[in-house]
């Protein structure tokens, strides 16, 4: 395929971001969920179902099919008539909460940085900073929604054993402290996969703290949830194990939060920090995740790590010598990185 110009490539890009807020409108007036549970619609059941008004139903089924996210029986049809549907294969991406290729919370995270734009940039004119709180419920529900899939099922299915940290995990009296916990996914999943430990998830933002005690509570799991600074589990110890997923490069003074994990550990414990698999160094143009990571740390984490100051202001392109600077200037003597296949992330193990 030829390499596509730059004014196809920003129209392309123009599409891509309409279709992810009919993306958002999908699912956040559940209008996949009815898809897939209904089976085949047309667009005034559609409304009815949903409780929206039939004639955005119509455009947004239309826009759907369009786009090639819901099939339609016979296009040729008169507009109500039609019946539209919801491919099996993207019941997934759409609808299943930890289905591997769930995407869709993807459009609630671009929402929720749309929604402060003006914030970022009054910010990038001051070197101020945008809160964390201040990207809205959106956000908070598009990063954990991201996250989940992973964090249900390869966080302990993979990466706690690929770093080796999983045995210890199972003794009675084990403890667990998940920093930076957001939504408590991975919360939750420590919890489930490691019913004798005590699993304390710590995190800045009060409403993810919120949030993260209703989504335990609803999944009946004994998770216990603390609204503080990541350096605040140094008084909490000792734990056998703290993970730090995606939050690490959030965290204005991430050197003070890992002396402080490390503080917190009990002999032997380990911390492991999970964070984005960038290149070793700067290269342009980028490849994928590049591209990916560079466009939220212009738009959401380098602001929400500003808000704080003083502040190292890391970004999200957090590279593998960068987690080993800070984390001998945190005083760990060894940072390795788990042989294991983590999709965006990176997963390292640090210790001493
Ligand atoms: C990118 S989100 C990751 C959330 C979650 N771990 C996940 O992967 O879905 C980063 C989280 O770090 C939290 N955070 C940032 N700085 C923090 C600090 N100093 N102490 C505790 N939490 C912090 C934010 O509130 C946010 O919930």
């Amino acid at each position: 395929m030829p390499t596509p110009t730059l004014d196809e490539r920003l129209l392309e890009a123009a599409t891509g971001t309409l279709e992810l807020f009919g993306v958002y409108l999908g699912t956040r007036l559940g209008l996949y969920r009815s898809l897939a549970e209904r089976g085949r619609l047309t667009a005034p059941e559609l409304a009815e179902a949903a409780g929206i008004h039939p004639r955005y139903a119509q455009e947004w089924l239309e826009q759907q099919a369009v786009a090639g996210f819901v099939a339609v029986d016979d296009p040729s049809r008169p507009a109500d008539a039609r019946r539209y549907r919801l491919p099996a294969d993207h019941v997934g991406v759409f609808v299943d909460p930890e289905h591997p290729a769930h995407l869709a919370p993807f459009a609630d995270a671009v929402v929720g940085v749309g929604k402060v734009l003006d914030e970022v940039v009054e910010a990038y004119r001051t070197g101020g900073g945008v809160p964390y709180s201040h990207y809205g419920p959106e956000f908070r529900r598009g990063q954990g929604g991201m996250n989940r899939p992973a964090f249900a099922s390869d966080l302990t299915g993979s990466w706690l054993p690929a770093a080796g940290v999983t045995e210890r995990l199972s003794r009675p009296g084990a403890r667990i402290a998940d920093v930076g916990c957001g939504h408590g996914w991975s919360t939750i999943a420590m919890a489930r996969a490691y019913p004798q430990a005590e699993v304390i998830g710590y995190d800045l933002d009060e409403a993810s703290v919120a949030e993260a005690r209703a989504h335990a509570e609803a999944a009946g799991v004994g998770a216990r949830f603390v609204q503080a600074d990541a350096q605040a589990v140094a008084a909490d110890g000792p734990f056998d194990l703290v993970v730090v997923l995606e939050a690490l490069h959030d965290m204005a003074r991430p050197v003070e939060g890992l002396a402080a994990w490390r503080k917190a550990l009990a002999d032997g414990g380990s911390v492991i920090v999970v964070d984005e698999k960038v290149a070793a160094t700067f290269t342009a143009p980028g490849d994928a995740i590049e591209r990916l990571m560079y466009g939220w740390s212009i738009a959401h984490c380098l602001p929400a790590s500003l808000a704080e100051q003083p502040s190292a202001g890391l970004g999200t392109v957090l590279r593998e010598d960068d987690v080993r600077r800070l984390a001998a200037q945190a005083g760990f003597a060894s940072t390795r990185v788990a042989e294991v296949d983590a999709g965006f992330f990176r997963v390292y193990r640090l210790e001493g």
